[in-house]
């Protein structure tokens, strides 16, 4: 699998019409989620991507039943079985979202050790909002070598101030705090979209949860939650992708499972590109219609519902060729312009200034070898790649299958030169784990 590369040549105009799949980072936290249950739940629009079955592993580690469909986008989780409470180094390191599993097995198994999550390629990503804010709420945390031992002594509702809107944080708090008797209140929580799409499934679960204004989470704990069926939210993230892959080659697109409101700010700043986006109608459904001259936008990646941090190696790459100069900030992440060398490789002006890169415009690219060095930036070198005179080869993409199920396959019905280099034996079919 390792030798795989996506080849990309210079491709016409995009068109057509695409159903995007579920997303990757609704279905993660949700799949984490079955473990505050005990049954059998199914879970719909699953995308089949890597990390899908990377959690999967995680959950059969743990004593679950795990059967995916792929060709039917269809997980069945069964808890019945779950007689564990430890998650083996290897599988940490392969699976940073185990995290997620922190919350719900204090919750319903009172402890979980787990190795801790090395950092990534965009940043060191450490837990630390996770573990003092468990520690608030009643949790013993300790250390052995390069693991974390949480044990739930005394579990008491609080009232927990995240210094800054973690998804993560907000995510595993949550989790635990739905089976805590009394009041949790998370102040400064994350609301992402993919946030909601959890909060909605522990919902139906039978907790009972709150949003109120401006951001704060109010979770009163209850004693059960039960098996659920739930269908994933589409991907906002490959929307987006797709959407900018359309502007990269001035053709026009119809998302018809995707509203408006989940890229509000993205989709201002390709208006002001000069692309046409319209809806069906009270936002349901995006249509892009590209420019062939468009300007250079500038934009600071923030917390839902600011720029997507996600959105932003994609977007950089649709700025190399546009009229002008852009002005890019990461605010997110630390170590997010891994794919800029690989830019400026194929003949990108980008300078960068700590957490801010600047983009001049040039009037054309050339195809040549890089390499992917996160599920975002694979995708950022696949808009590059599509724009670039000649052919681009992509190497390390397990960042792509990790993030973009088939997304190659969608990319190739609209018209894209593009294809996996397939040198593994192993081929996209239904897998049942
Ligand atoms: C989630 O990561 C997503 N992953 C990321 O998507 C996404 O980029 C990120 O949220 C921001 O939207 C999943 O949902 C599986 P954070 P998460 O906790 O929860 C720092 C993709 O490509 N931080 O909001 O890890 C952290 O280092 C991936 O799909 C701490 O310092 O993000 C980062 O700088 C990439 N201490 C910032 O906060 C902590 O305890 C935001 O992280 C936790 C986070």
């Amino acid at each position: 699998m390792n030798n795989e590369h996506l080849i990309v040549k210079h491709s016409p105009p995009l068109s057509g019409t695409v159903e995007v799949s579920g997303a990757k980072n609704a279905v993660l936290v949700i799949m984490a989620s079955i473990l505050l249950t005990r049954g059998r739940s199914i879970l719909r629009n699953v995308p089949g991507i890597a990390d899908v079955y990377g959690m999967a592993e995680v959950l059969r580690s743990l004593g679950a039943e795990v059967l995916f469909n792929q060709a039917h986008h269809e997980l069945i989780i069964d808890t019945t079985g779950i007689n564990a409470s430890t998650i083996d180094r290897a599988l940490m390191q392969k699976m940073r979202a185990s995290v997620l599993v922190m919350g719900p097995l204090l919750a319903t198994q009172g402890n979980v050790s787990l190795g801790l999550p090395g950092g990534c390629g965009i940043g060191a990503r450490p837990i630390d909002y996770h573990l003092k804010n468990f520690a608030t709420m009643g949790v013993g945390i300790t250390y052995d070598n390069e693991s974390v031992i949480a044990h739930a002594q005394q579990l008491r509702a609080a009232r927990v101030v995240l210094e800054y809107p973690s998804v993560g944080a907000t995510e595993n708090i949550l989790m635990l705090a739905t089976r805590i008797s009394g009041i949790t209140e998370i102040i400064n929580a994350s609301l992402e979209p993919e946030v909601m799409d959890v909060i909605e499934v522990l919902k139906k679960m039978g907790a009972c949860i709150q949003i109120e204004a401006p951001a704060t989470i109010r979770i009163e704990g209850v004693t059960e939650l039960n098996p659920i069926e739930h269908s994933i939210m589409p991907d906002r993230l490959e929307a987006g992708s797709l959407l900018i892959a359309i502007a990269a080659t001035g053709g026009h697109i119809y998302l018809p499972n995707v509203d408006r409101p989940l890229l509000d700010v993205f989709l201002l700043k390709l208006e002001e590109m000069g692309h046409s986006i319209t809806t069906d109608g009270n936002g349901k459904g995006i249509r892009l219609r590209a420019t062939k001259t468009p300007c250079a936008v500038s934009f600071k990646t923030a917390p839902f519902p600011g720029f997507p941090t996600d959105l932003q190696s994609p977007m950089m790459a649709l700025q190399c060729t546009a009229e002008g100069k852009s002005i890019i900030e990461e605010t997110v992440f630390e170590n997010r312009f891994m794919h800029v060398p690989y830019l400026q490789k194929m003949g990108a002006k980008i300078e960068v200034h700590g957490n801010k890169a600047v983009i001049t415009g040039v009037v054309e690219l050339h195809g040549t070898s890089v390499v992917a060095t996160d599920i975002r930036a694979s995708m950022a070198l696949v808009v590059a790649g599509l724009m670039a005179q000649g052919t681009t080869s992509i190497s390390k993409i397990h960042h792509w299958r990790r993030g973009y199920d088939g997304l190659e396959n969608k990319l190739h019905s609209l018209g894209a030169h593009i294809n996996l280099q397939d040198s593994s034996t192993t081929k996209n079919c239904p897998i049942i784990l």
